[in-house]
């Protein structure tokens, strides 16, 4: 237990120095706002934000103590309705998002879309440290472990935002005691989409506590496919020519049904596609009440 907490701590003061002088160079001091009331949800204080590109942005809220989650769940999360002419409240706006902290962490970290006409995020993108929301009180979700059966190799494949669960699963020392590698791959379009690289690269191999983990048995795989990249191409790519199982110092050139497990969130497009090839090789679906092969979630509806 004592292994736990500092990991999440030392992880959690890295995020919060980044974010910190990123505020400093625009100066700008969170507006005091009214308190949120509500009766249905947990309302949460951010404690942080850090914005990767205009597309991109992650933030951490208070946990509630009462709120437990297995690691790559989601939960809803929203804001409350806006004020109407007529001077009625407007409905709150939830949406689900996946927890990309550890089920162990003490506050809950998420990785999130800028959708510029979105309902939740042209608003959500504009949060500062201080401010309230909403959040369901119990979370769900099918990218758990226990929705696997067992195995050797874990697969954590994910396209833009489909990142997020894969920063919870990543970060569990219980997944690392249950496989004996995890490869996580991230499909981008561009580099700069490339959000918490510096975290797998860097930080979690030299974390104190979890770096011995991180460096035997995690392999991290960015993959971009709009611009050249040391690595390029579709997930599904990867997977065709093999690079995928090379890059992550395996010497297979396939799936393996017996020993490989994979997690899929992303573009319906790339679940689908993928899930095929998985099924084409015998594979099979699993959920919480029939652990299978593979998991999947899509990121995004549309
Ligand atoms: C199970 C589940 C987990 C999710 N987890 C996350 C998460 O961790 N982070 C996150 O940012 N979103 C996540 N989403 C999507 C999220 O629920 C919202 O759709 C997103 O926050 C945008 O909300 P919005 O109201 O601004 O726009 P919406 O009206 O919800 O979406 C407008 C359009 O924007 C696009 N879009 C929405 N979300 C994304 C996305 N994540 N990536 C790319 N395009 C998108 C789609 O084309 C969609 O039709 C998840 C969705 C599901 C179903
Ligand atoms: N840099 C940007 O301009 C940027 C960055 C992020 C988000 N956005 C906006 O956000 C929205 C969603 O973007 P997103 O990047 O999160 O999602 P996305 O468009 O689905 O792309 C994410 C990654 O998934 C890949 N992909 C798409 N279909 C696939 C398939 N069938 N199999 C395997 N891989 C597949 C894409 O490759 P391909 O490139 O080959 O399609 C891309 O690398 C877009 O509408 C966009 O406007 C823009």
């Amino acid at each position: 237990m004592r292994f736990r907490i500092g990991l999440m701590n030392d992880m959690s003061m890295g995020a919060l120095n980044d974010v910190a002088s990123a505020q400093n160079t625009d100066g700008h001091a969170p507006e005091a706002k009214a308190p949120i009331v509500s009766a249905t949800h947990n309302v949460e204080t951010v404690l942080w934000v850090k914005h990767w590109t205009d597309q991109y942005f992650s933030f951490g809220i208070t946990r509630p103590a009462s709120f437990r989650f297995r690691s790559g769940e989601f939960v809803m999360i929203g804001l409350p309705g806006e004020a109407k002419e007529d001077g009625t409240q407007g409905k709150p706006i939830l949406r689900a998002y996946s927890i990309a902290s550890p089920s162990y962490a003490e506050e809950l970290e998420f990785f999130s879309i800028k959708v510029a006409d979105g309902p939740l995020t042209s608003r959500l993108q504009k949060i500062q440290p201080g401010d309230q929301i909403l959040m369901a009180k119990k979370p769900v979700g099918t990218l758990v472990l226990d929705a696997l059966l067992p195995g050797k190799r874990l697969f954590l494949l994910g396209t833009g935002t489909g990142l997020a669960p894969w920063l919870s699963v990543a970060r569990d020392p219980d997944v690392y005691d249950a496989f004996e590698k995890v490869i996580v791959a991230h499909c981008v379009r561009e580099v700069r989409d490339l959000a918490y690289r510096e975290m797998f690269e860097h930080d979690l191999p030299n974390d104190e506590l979890f770096g011995e983990l991180a460096r035997e048995q995690l392999a991290y795989l960015p993959t971009v496919t709009r611009e050249p990249f040391t690595r390029q191409g579709r997930i599904t790519d990867l997977i065709e020519s093999g690079r995928l199982f090379a890059d992550a110092g395996l010497s297979q050139i396939k799936f393996d049904p017996a020993e490989d497990r994979i997690m899929l969130c992303g573009s319906m497009a790339m679940i689908k596609d993928v899930a095929h090839m998985l099924e084409a090789q015998g594979m099979k679906e699993g959920s919480n009440s029939e652990p299978g092969d593979f998991v999947l979630e899509r990121a995004f509806v549309g």
